[in-house]
């Protein structure tokens, strides 16, 4: 039996007994916290916490690890990425600068078009090794789950290569990995006049190789202006779901195009971007068990809206936060940021934006029977932060790196122990 003692917790954060798979709305406040706290990790599970002052007697041998004032959390978990790239796209940062506006970008063949004429000049184990760099920092700063998508392929091929390059990444690290099918990503050049042809090479050639082969857990569609109408989402969707794929979409990112509702129709686990999201998209969401997933760091690096979070729990809806960590919007997958960004611009308490990284992301995932709050029973994967006063202290004080340890399944992998 593999047993972990960490004491002299200055707070242990985020524990929840109630059960909830979710918090909305008010409960999004909820955050309880014991201070001076002692927390058992056994065989990859929380076994037990408490306060110092009532440590059992007969725990007093095991292995410990003082935590020596540290904050204790329960690890974030990152519901969105695209950490399967072949290169980076600075210059389009750079036009961007000059003036040029990110759809201006895509629709002359840059942007995902860009991504996806690079990764298919690139081998799977290259795209492996540079993914598995990436992911390695990720758990690093903190991500103890995280979701990744392909969707730069845009080929039967270069799908495929993206997809059994997650599924290795799966194998690789003893995180949760979801992979999620975004062949729908936008339409590659040669089917801008065909777009019946693109979506025929998904539903009748992807879809049935990727099934076949085990390698998506979740069906992703850009339902946005200039890429996929709310229609051929819609298709796409239903013939996904045959082979047992559910929905994730990216929606109203580039205006109120009806990526919220065609999300709330199909029963999709999330929706995310909702940069664009008014009274109509709220009430669709409030009727449904879909959950909204801002992403700030495309708002902030891209210069567009952020998603109305404020407005949105104020109305009763659960939120979560992602990172969307890819080469074009967002070129950071630093979960600290998501939640500066989040206190900062989109007025969320520092509790509020520690739901939306771990409990409301872990259902996004459906992993909150499992992870995202300090629950017995629930998966020991847990950061220790750096000597801090307060919860708020972490997204008050933005890009600085406060992490000391993390933990998966119970033991110290960062830094004292190689993935
Ligand atoms: O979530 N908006 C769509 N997809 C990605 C960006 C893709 C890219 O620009 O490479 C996103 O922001
Ligand atoms: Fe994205």
């Amino acid at each position: 039996m593999s047993q972990l003692l960490l004491v002299n917790i200055k707070s242990l954060q985020g524990i929840d007994e109630s059960g909830k798979l979710l918090k909305k709305g008010s409960e999004m406040q909820e955050w309880e916290t014991i201070s001076n706290a002692w927390l058992l990790t056994q065989n990859g599970c929380i076994a037990n916490y408490g306060e110092m002052i009532n440590l059992p007697q007969a725990y007093q041998g095991l292995p410990q690890h003082d935590c020596d004032g540290a904050l204790v959390l329960p690890s974030f978990i990152d519901s969105h990425t695209h950490i399967v790239f072949a290169a980076s796209r600075e210059e389009e940062f750079v036009m961007r600068i000059k003036g040029k506006s990110y759809e201006e970008i895509a629709a002359a063949g840059g942007g995902i078009l860009n991504s996806a004429a690079k990764l298919q000049n690139m081998s799977e184990d290259d795209l492996f090794e540079e993914a598995f760099f990436r992911l390695r920092k990720l758990m690093s700063w903190g991500t103890g789950a995280i979701e990744i998508k392909s969707g730069y392929g845009l080929t039967v091929a270069d799908e495929l290569k993206m997809l059994r390059v997650i599924k290795r990444l799966k194998a690789a690290v003893s995180i949760p990995v979801k992979a999620t099918f975004l062949g729908a990503h936008a339409f590659p050049l040669a089917y801008k006049q065909n777009r019946r042809g693109y979506l025929d090479l998904i539903i009748n050639e992807m879809l049935p190789q990727i099934a076949a082969e085990g390698l998506a857990d979740y069906m992703d569609v850009f339902c946005d202006q200039g890429f996929f109408t709310p229609e051929e989402t819609s298709e796409l969707l239903i013939a996904a779901k045959q082979y047992g794929l559910k929905p994730k979409i990216h929606g109203n990112e580039l205006g109120y195009t009806g990526g919220v509702q065609t999300a709330v129709k199909h029963n999709a686990l999330s929706v995310d971007h909702l940069e664009y999201t008014g009274d109509a998209e709220i009430e669709a969401l409030l009727n449904s068990n879909t959950m909204p997933v801002a992403l700030p760091g495309c708002s902030f690096f891209l210069g567009i809206p952020y998603a109305p979070l404020r407005k949105m729990i104020d109305a009763g809806l659960p939120v979560c936060l992602a990172s969307d960590y890819n080469p074009g919007s967002t070129p950071n997958g630093r979960m600290g940021f998501v939640l500066s960004l989040a206190c900062t611009q989109m007025k969320l308490t520092p509790e509020e934006a520690m739901n939306a990284v771990t409990i409301n992301a872990a259902y996004a995932l459906e992993l909150s029977h499992e992870f995202g709050s300090i629950t017995k029973g629930k998966r020991a994967n847990l950061v220790i932060t750096k000597k801090v006063n307060s919860l708020a202290y972490l997204p008050y004080s933005f890009g600085e790196d406060l992490i000391e340890n993390v933990l998966v399944d119970g033991k110290i992998i960062f830094p004292t122990q190689s993935f």
